[in-house]
C-alpha cells in the first residue's frame, strides 16, 4: 500500500509543521491515477516489478506537490472532502510542504533500482514534467485575467498542467522496461490524450459534480474566472446577449457568487455545454485508445489501461 510506504518514509521527520502537512495530503489518497498508470504500464511492458514502487512513489508525491500549491493559487477551501492544506496551517507552511514534497518526489526517484542510465532518464522525465506542470499552472493564471483565450490556447495550457504528468507516468513504465522509443512515445501520446479528456471531465465536474463525492467545492473555477474549456465553448457558441452575460460576470470581482454561479451555469445549460463537453471528451479518449493501439504489446496486455480509461471517461469524482 503506498499510504504506508509513505507513513515509513516520513517517520519522525521533524520539524512538525513541514512534515505535518505532507503527511495530511500523502495519506488523504484520492484515485492514486498517476501510481496506477505507472504501475499499468510497467506491467503491460514486462518491467521488473521490484522497481515500479519508487517510481509510482515520485510521481503520486509530485502530483500531491501540485495539489498543495494549486490550492493556494485558485483559493479552494477543500480537497477530497477536506480542508486543503493552506486552509488547514497556512499559506506559508504550503508554500514550504509543497516545495519540501517536490525535491523528496526527486529524491524517491533515484531511489529506483534499475540500471543507472534509465534513473537518468526517469529523473529527467520527472523534471520535465514538474517544469511543464509549472508553465501550464502559470498560463492558467494568466488567462483569469486574459480576454482573448482561444480554445487552441486552453488546450495547451491543460497538456502542460495536467497532461504530461499522466503521460510522463505512462512513459516511465515504458523507461522501466527499456521498450523501444516509439513504443514509449505512443504510450506518451496516449496519456497526453487521456490527460486532455481527465482536465475536460474535470471542467465539467466543477460545475456538475455532487460536492460530497467531488470532494472539492463545486463552481469553483466560475469564482476564480477560470477560462475552463465550458467557458471558452460558451463564450464561442453564445449570442450577442449571452456573450456579454459572459464577460460581465467573467470580469467583476464583486459580484454576489451564487448569483454569478447559477447566471453562468443557466448561459451552459441554454447552449447545451454539457454535452458538447462530454463530447469532446469523448474524441481525446477515441485518440488514446488511437495511440494505445499503436503500442506493440500483446492486444490482452492492454485491457487493464483500457479499462481505466474508459472508466475516467465518465468518472464523478
Ligand atoms: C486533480 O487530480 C488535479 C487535476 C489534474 C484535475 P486528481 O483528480 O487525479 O486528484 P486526486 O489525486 O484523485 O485527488
Ligand atoms: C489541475 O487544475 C492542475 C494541477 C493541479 C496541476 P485544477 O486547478 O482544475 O485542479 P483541481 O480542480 O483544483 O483539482
Ligand atoms: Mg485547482
Ligand atoms: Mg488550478
Ligand atoms: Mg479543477
Amino acid at each position: 500500500m503506498l499510504e504506508e510506504y509513505f507513513k515509513s518514509l516520513l517517520n519522525k521527520k521533524l520539524p512538525e509543521n513541514l512534515y505535518n502537512p505532507i503527511d495530511y495530503i500523502l495519506q488523504q489518497g484520492g484515485k492514486r491515477l498517476r501510481p496506477n498508470l505507472v504501475r499499468m504500464s510497467a506491467k503491460m511492458f514486462g518491467a521488473d516489478e521490484n522497481a515500479v514502487r519508487n517510481v509510482a512513489a515520485a510521481f503520486e508525491m509530485l502530483h500531491n506537490f501540485t495539489l498543495i500549491h494549486d490550492d493556494i493559487m485558485d483559493e479552494a477551501p477543500i480537497r477530497r472532502g477536506k480542508p486543503t492544506v493552506y486552509k488547514k496551517w497556512n499559506g506559508n507552511v504550503a508554500i514550504l510542504a509543497g516545495d519540501a514534497l517536490a525535491t523528496l518526489s526527486m529524491q524517491e526517484m533515484l531511489k529506483t533500482p534499475a540500471p543507472a542510465e534509465t534513473v537518468l532518464q526517469l529523473v529527467n522525465l520527472l523534471g520535465k514534467t514538474c517544469i511543464e506542470v509549472c508553465e501550464g499552472q502559470q498560463l492558467d493564471l494568466d488567462f483569469e485575467t486574459c480576454d482573448d483565450v482561444t480554445i487552441d490556447d486552453y488546450i495547451e495550457m491543460i497538456r502542460l498542467k495536467t497532461a504530461v504528468m499522466l503521460a510522463g507516468c505512462l512513459k516511465a513504465g515504458a523507461l522501466l522496461a527499456a521498450s523501444p522509443a516509439s513504443d514509449a512515445e505512443h504510450v506518451y501520446n496516449c496519456g497526453i490524450y487521456l490527460g486532455l479528456a481527465f482536465q475536460l471531465r474535470d471542467d465539467l465536474l466543477d460545475v456538475y459534480a455532487d460536492e460530497a463525492e467531488f470532494g472539492k467545492m463545486i463552481g469553483g473555477d466560475i469564482k476564480e474566472n477560470k477560462k475552463t474549456y465550458l467557458f471558452l465553448r460558451a463564450l464561442n457558441d453564445s449570442s450577442e446577449e449571452q456573450h456579454e452575460k459572459l464577460r460581465f460576470f467573467f470580469s467583476s470581482d464583486n459580484v454576489d457568487f451564487e448569483e454569478k454561479f447559477s447566471a453562468i451555469k443557466q448561459i451552459y445549460s441554454d447552449l447545451d455545454i454539457k454535452a458538447k463537453t462530454e463530447s469532446e471528451i469523448l474524441k481525446y479518449v477515441e485518440s488514446s485508445f488511437d495511440e494505445l493501439s499503436q503500442v506493440h504489446v500483446a492486444d490482452s496486455l492492454k485491457n487493464e489501461l483500457k479499462g481505466w480509461i474508459e472508466q475516467l471517461t465518465f468518472r464523478n469524482k
